[in-house]
């Protein structure tokens, strides 16, 4: 067993990495070298290898498709790569419902993005104020080349503010920046101008003789994945009536205050916000990545969001006016349609390909719309027949899978379990009598 720390590990050739780990980590080492080798994928594996550093195989995660989601107007499919049973269902039940109630609605509100350099310094806080203007002025200056593309295509940097943090945290500025990066998510664009303003402002403060005190210690110089004024709203809404649905939704009025109570629930209780959120994330996310794009930033930004007036509230509304349902979703994210994995990721420029290539307007309207149709989806099934019923169908699907159970046995358990609480202990003695063990 490996009990000291291994150095170099990095430079290692990939097979010497897995026969390092299988040697280490596992009982059965040719067994486990064999199968993650039988992960590789033939054509892709050098360029996924080269997305991630000490690749040693693949760990894959279904990719699925929510068709009926008809958002302003537009019919699409969606590509959603996720592991949990239930969602693609939910999802698609949900596009289903309201593509014959007119849809989604969404529009992005804005797009902007933000960067922060954090210094200390302890010269004359009022003198640097009063100076700002023309380090400003340096900052664009010297980030000109940087700019100059993004600036073609409509973008670049917004707004350049100096922020005085020095009550939480002593001697502490910031230089918070607003950016556009058009079609990108534009971390390495952010990030590289802000390195760029350190350097600046250092240089600044020590060349110019009005500042007596020259030491500026850098700090940091990162995006804030914080992006409250990149954001979108996407909803629905149908009259109450409209609401009658089969044998799940009988009543329109009753319903539509049954799920209203469920979403003000989770206005008001961290605990069900947490959840209720989730279940919007299950749907983000999914499209998040199968279009190549950041989930972690994306939920970060999403959580910070929903807590933005000091409790953690859901992050979509729901109201009922003059027997109108109304149910919305407004969402902070960054995302891009180039950049990052969206184009070097096969299967994530196949996804955008299914989406119709979108913009990044236009995705991150289709993204807020399945995260709305994900949590309508959930909550309905919460507020009318409960999450397990369907739940269970899947989880029983993928314990027979687990116990390689053949067409025949899935059939005949899948009968028995129509009607029983389905648990893996009961699910294995059914089948191993089938089996006649
Ligand atoms: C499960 O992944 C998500 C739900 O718990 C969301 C919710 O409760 O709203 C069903």
């Amino acid at each position: 067993m490996h009990k000291n720390p291994i150095s170099g590990f990095s430079k290692l050739s990939k097979i010497r990495k897995m026969q390092w780990v299988v040697e280490n980590f596992f009982k059965d080492p040719d067994g486990v070298m064999n199968e993650l080798i039988s992960y590789w994928h033939p054509g892709l594996q050098s360029i996924l290898d080269g997305f991630i550093e000490n690749s040693i195989g693949n760990f894959p995660i279904p990719l699925g498709v929510a068709p009926n989601f008809k958002i302003n107007g537009k019919v699409y499919a969606i590509p959603m790569a996720i592991e949990e049973s239930s969602v693609i269902a939910a999802a698609s039940s949900a596009s289903k419902f309201w593509f014959d109630r007119g849809g989604f609605k969404a529009e992005v509100i804005d797009m902007k993005k933000i960067g922060q350099v954090h210094f200390k310094w302890k010269g004359d806080k009022e003198l640097l104020f009063s100076e700002f203007d023309k380090i400003e002025k340096k900052l664009r200056e010297d980030t000109k080349e940087i700019t100059a593309s993004m600036e073609e295509r409509g973008g670049g940097i917004h707004s350049v503010k100096l922020v005085d943090f020095t009550d939480k945290i002593e001697n502490l500025y910031q230089i918070k920046t607003e950016f556009y990066t058009c079609e990108s998510m534009g971390a390495n664009f952010i990030n590289t101008i802000l390195e760029q303003f350190s350097t600046t402002l250092k240089n600044y403060i020590v060349s110019h003789d009005i500042f007596a005190v020259k030491d500026i210690e850098i700090i940091m110089s990162i995006l804030s994945n914080y992006t409250p004024d990149s954001i979108v709203h996407s909803e629905v809404s149908c009259h109450v009536e409209e609401l009658i649905n089969g044998q799940s939704i009988k009543n329109g009025k009753l319903f539509a205050e049954k799920f209203h109570t469920a979403v003000e629930i989770a206005r008001k209780d961290p605990f069900r916000a947490t959840t209720h959120n989730k279940g919007i994330f299950n749907g983000i996310d999914a499209v998040i990545i199968a279009t190549g794009n950041d989930f972690r930033a994306v939920e970060a930004c999403g959580h910070t969001y929903a807590a933005r007036d000091g409790q953690y509230r859901s992050l979509s509304k729901c109201e009922i006016k003059n027997g109108i349902f109304r149910f919305w979703l407004d969402i902070p994210m960054a995302i891009g349609t180039v950049g990052g994995l969206t184009r070097t990721h096969p299967m994530a420029k196949r996804s955008l390909e299914m989406l119709g290539n979108p913009g990044v307007q236009e995705l991150m309207k289709i993204v807020a719309s399945v995260g709305l149709a994900q949590n309508f989806g959930a909550v309905k099934s919460l507020v009318t027949t409960g999450i397990q019923k369907g739940h269970m169908k899947l989880h029983l699907s993928n314990i027979l899978t687990y116990l390689e159970a053949d067409t025949s046995e899935k059939e005949k358990i899948m009968a028995y379990f129509k009607d029983k609480i389905v648990s893996f202990s009961e699910v294995k003695k059914i089948l191993d009598k089938i089996r006649g063990k």
